[in-house]
């Protein structure tokens, strides 16, 4: 139940595909229990403070989701009425805005909006026959969240105790061409196994996501860092001393950065954006610019992880992007011994290219382009076995 202050409460964190175990990860670090690998999902348990954790922390949740009852239907009137049933006032007030976000899978309904008009119906009735107003849909910032989810003739009813998705880190200002989401970029390094003990490097670093959510892992700033508004704070029983406690808390975790994060991109307009965000994240003193090619670039010695998100293709001539991609094969070969490279890309003819067998491949979805995102080993004694084949298997 969602306003009970023990430790037995469920929730549901949403994420990407492919990122559940790291989520999983997250959480579990949080003191999370119960915790089950679902699909672009994480179900477990905790108390109200590891709600508020888990919003501000986890760095590949798109949403905390706290499911508060479930029901089944046969029929279109059961979702009405059992909708009704719900004891809305307990929650949220006349005063407040809500919206309804629905999914479907395999249910009795086809269309979500129309599921969503109906709980809404259902909702406004319930407060005009109790308290003769009815709350106001706001679509785009309501104050209240419910999530739906209907598989077969299973309903349930969630709150979303985030808001706005967590992808909105609120340091994104200024937006190159095609940005990762802050979340994928998150789950990235994560994937990597990067963890701020050394370099760190974007060769075509476009708006600067990765190089930011690498600089908040290096110095371990919460993933809400630079957000002001979640869900929970909009319901009536937000705890805002438990809140403080949590961001407190967090401040005191903070840690320094030896090393280098440094990005690079060949395009001025995009370096600005880049600029841009690092200055709203307060970062800009903490990551190094340049406007370069990557083909020109040299990165600093020690060592560390090479992270990239080229160009995929969609709006370039193939011919240079075949050719974009054996240049990063050859830069890699060149000047990146010592280092991890991980290239994500939805073009695979083109990954190819680079012509390095992965040590690692996973499969990631760059918003609705399934991508592999690959890691080449540049480690120094790995370099006669690597360079030997050309084979660089992805599908
Ligand atoms: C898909 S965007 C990267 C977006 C970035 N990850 C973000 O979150 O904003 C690809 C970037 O590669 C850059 N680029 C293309 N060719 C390049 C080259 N030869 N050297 C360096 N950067 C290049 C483009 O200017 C663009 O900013």
């Amino acid at each position: 139940m969602a306003y009970s202050t023990d430790n037995s409460i469920s929730y549901l964190a949403k994420c990407p595909s492919g990122l559940e175990e790291i989520l999983a990860g997250e959480l579990e670090a949080l003191g999370a229990l119960n915790i089950e690998l679902l699909n672009r999902a994480v179900a477990f348990q905790g108390d109200k403070k590891l709600m508020y954790e888990a919003n501000y922390r986890c760095r590949t949740a798109l949403r905390i989701l706290v499911p508060v009852t479930k029901f089944s239907i046969a029929t279109e009137d059961d979702l009405y009425t059992s909708a009704k049933a719900i004891r809305w006032e307990d929650y949220f007030g006349t005063g407040n805005t809500f919206a309804i976000d629905t999914t479907l899978s395999a249910s009795l309904f086809t269309h979500s909006q129309y599921v969503s008009l109906r709980v809404k119906d259902a909702i406004a009735d319930r407060f005009r026959e109790k308290t003769g107003i009815r709350p106001s849909v706001d679509i785009e910032n309501p104050d209240f969240r419910i999530s739906i989810h209907m598989y077969q003739n299973e309903v349930t009813v969630s709150f979303d105790s985030s808001g706005s998705s967590l992808h909105k880190r609120g340091y994104h200002v200024s937006n190159a061409e095609a940005p990762l989401s802050e979340v994928l970029a998150a789950g990235m390094i994560l994937l990597s196994g990067w963890n701020g003990q050394s370099n760190f490097i974007d060769p075509m670093c476009g708006s600067g996501t990765l190089l930011i959510e690498a600089a908040m892992i290096a110095l371990n700033l919460p993933a809400g860092q630079f957000r002001d508004e979640y869900g929970f704070m909009n319901w009536k029983n937000f705890d805002a001393d438990l809140w403080e406690q949590v961001q407190n808390e967090a401040i005191e975790e903070q840690r320094d950065f030896d090393y280098i994060i440094q990005g690079s991109d060949i395009s001025e307009r995009n370096l600005r954006s880049a600029m841009a965000n690092l200055k709203q994240a307060r970062l800009h003193k903490d990551i190094e610019l340049k406007v370069s090619a990557f083909q020109d670039m040299v990165p600093p010695e020690g060592g560390g992880v090479m992270i990239t998100n080229p160009p995929y293709g969609e709006r370039i001539k193939v011919d240079d992007i075949i050719q974009l991609y054996r240049d990063l094969g050859d830069a890699l070969k060149r000047h990146y011994t010592g280092y991890q490279a991980w290239v994500i890309s939805s073009d695979f003819r083109a990954v190819k290219m680079i012509g390095l067998r992965p040590m690692k491949k996973y499969t990631l979805f760059n918003g609705p382009l399934e991508c592999r995102f690959a890691g080449f080993d540049l480690y120094e004694g790995s370099k006669r076995a690597r360079y030997r084949t050309g084979e660089n298997d992805l599908s």
